[in-house]
């Protein structure tokens, strides 16, 4: 199959582009070669290439700063997605596409399924849940897969910052009153790969949700990277009231995984155990030298 990458310098695309395989032929772009807001550009990636599956890791995932940027997050997030859904409807491609546990409310006591009705309380959450309903309307094939917490060796994140502060602070303050699951890019794009093997050129309308299993809080997170690290840092737990951000966190998002398991016939590791293997990879020898 010819497989369109987008974004592929992010987080996600760059795992992709680690576990690629000679078996079909792949074409990474990120901004700089394809910009998804533009049509023109994505119909010609499509038409030159004949594109048989897009995987859609482009995205505007900064969430604080889209409530002051929305109509830029609407761009990427809602518009571009529809351009993508419009383009393999043409191609008759499959559009594998990444969504977030941002368009779930929150407040939810126990793992939201893929069927339970969505209300995102951020701006990021609301242009990502547009994005879902402008590919499921557009009838083109999609698998839209719904993640959380991403991290990776690359670019920002949760993991990289905690690293960081475990060198430079003796102690931080981290919330332990929002519960979601950490999803190391790299399973996660295992997971996209047994999916698109599964489903193969079947016609498919379907959404999924990843993650790694588990359920924690942020505190949880920050205190086992520590601990992985081997960073003398503290971590006290304090409330969302005393971390206050632009946009509005879900307390509770974490997400039910079933469905994905049995379609793709995967098991899912564990939260630390994944997180043992990035903090490994961010910092070859660590593990080992401290055992
Ligand atoms: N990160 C998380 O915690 C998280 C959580 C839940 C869901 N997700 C979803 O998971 C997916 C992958 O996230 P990620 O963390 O891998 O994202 P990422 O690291 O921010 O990567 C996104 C990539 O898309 C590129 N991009 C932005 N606008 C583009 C455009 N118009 N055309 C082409 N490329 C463009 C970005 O380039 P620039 O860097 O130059 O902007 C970047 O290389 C996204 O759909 C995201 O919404 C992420």
């Amino acid at each position: 199959m010819n497989i369109l990458v987008t974004g592929c310098k992010g987080q996600l695309g760059t795992e992709l582009q680690k576990i690629a395989g000679v078996e079909h032929q792949w074409f990474f772009t990120d901004i700089d070669t394809l910009d998804i807001c533009n049509k023109a550009a994505v119909e010609a990636c499509f038409e030159a290439n004949r594109i048989d599956v897009c995987i859609n890791c482009a995205a505007y995932t900064a969430v604080d700063k889209a409530e002051d940027e929305p109509q830029l997050a609407t761009l990427v997030n809602t518009f571009a997605p529809k351009v993508l859904a419009e383009a393999c409807k043409k191609h008759n491609a499959l559009l594998v596409h990444i969504s977030t546990d941002y368009v779930f409310g929150g407040d939810a006591t126990k793992p939201y399924k893929v069927d339970d009705p969505i209300n995102p309380q951020s701006v990021y959450g609301g242009t990502k849940a547009d994005g879902e309903r402008v590919i499921q309307m557009s009838g083109c094939n999609y698998m839209i897969v719904r993640t959380a917490w991403l991290y990776s060796s690359v670019g920002k994140n949760f993991v990289k910052t905690m690293l960081m502060l475990g060198d430079t602070k003796d102690e931080i303050n981290v919330v332990a009153d929002q519960k979601g699951c950490p999803t190391w890019a790299h399973d996660l794009a295992v997971a996209l790969m047994a999916l698109l093997n599964k489903n193969g050129k079947n016609e498919v309308h379907e959404t999924f949700h990843f993650t790694n299993e588990g359920q924690i809080t942020w505190y949880d997170f920050a205190t086992a990277i520590m601990e992985i690290g081997g960073k003398n840092c503290k971590v006290n737990p304090i409330t969302t009231d005393q971390y206050p951000t632009k946009a509005k966190r879900p307390a509770y998002s974490v997400l039910d995984l079933s469905k994905i398991k049995a379609y793709a016939g995967i098991e899912i590791s564990d939260w630390r155990e994944s997180l043992v293997k990035c903090i490994e990879e961010i910092s070859p020898g660590l593990l080992r030298s401290s055992q």
